[in-house]
């Protein structure tokens, strides 16, 4: 089989995880699953910094509920690089609902609600790029 194409991916390491101390944890799982970190930094998002990650989201019930959870402490936004970085991502997180992820993976370890799933990924190449660029620029971005 051909090697996966080489991507980058934007992960958050959601305030429920930073707070509880398994942000650490949460990185030896992304560096053993073979994604490279070339940015990571800590931030504590305002209501308006969370209102426009999520923007594709603001006529979900759940907007303001997810863009004041966001905001309740910091969180750790980080750039991915690997094959195929997207989907593996979103493979060691796990469902969004914790109830639905699949043993082994973060979410279903660390994830204590739909909402506070400890971890975000994002889901295609189009809104990778929307979100690496939101917290990163590219003099952040360590290539290696
Ligand atoms: P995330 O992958 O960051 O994308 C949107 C977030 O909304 C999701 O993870 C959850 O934290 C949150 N959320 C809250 N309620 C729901 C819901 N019912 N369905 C999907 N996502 C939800």
């Amino acid at each position: 089989m051909s090697p996966g194409k080489i991507e980058r991916t934007l992960a958050i390491i959601k305030p429920d995880s930073v707070a509880k101390g398994v942000a650490g944890q949460i990185i030896t799982r992304i560096e053993q699953g073979g994604l490279r970190i070339l940015a990571a930094r800590l931030v504590h998002m305002s209501p308006e910094d969370a209102a426009g990650f999520y923007i594709v989201h603001t006529d979900k019930p759940f907007y303001r509920s997810l863009c004041a959870f966001m905001t309740q402490g910091p969180c750790l936004p980080m750039v991915l690089e690997g094959e195929n970085a997207i989907q593996r991502w979103r493979d060691l997180m796990g469902a969004t609902d914790f109830r639905k992820a699949a043993p082994g993976t973060i979410r279903a370890e660390f994830a204590s609600s739909i909402e506070a799933n400890a971890v975000h990924g994002a889901d295609s190449p189009e809104s990778a790029a929307f979100e690496i660029g939101y917290f990163f620029s590219a003099l952040d971005i360590h290539s290696r």
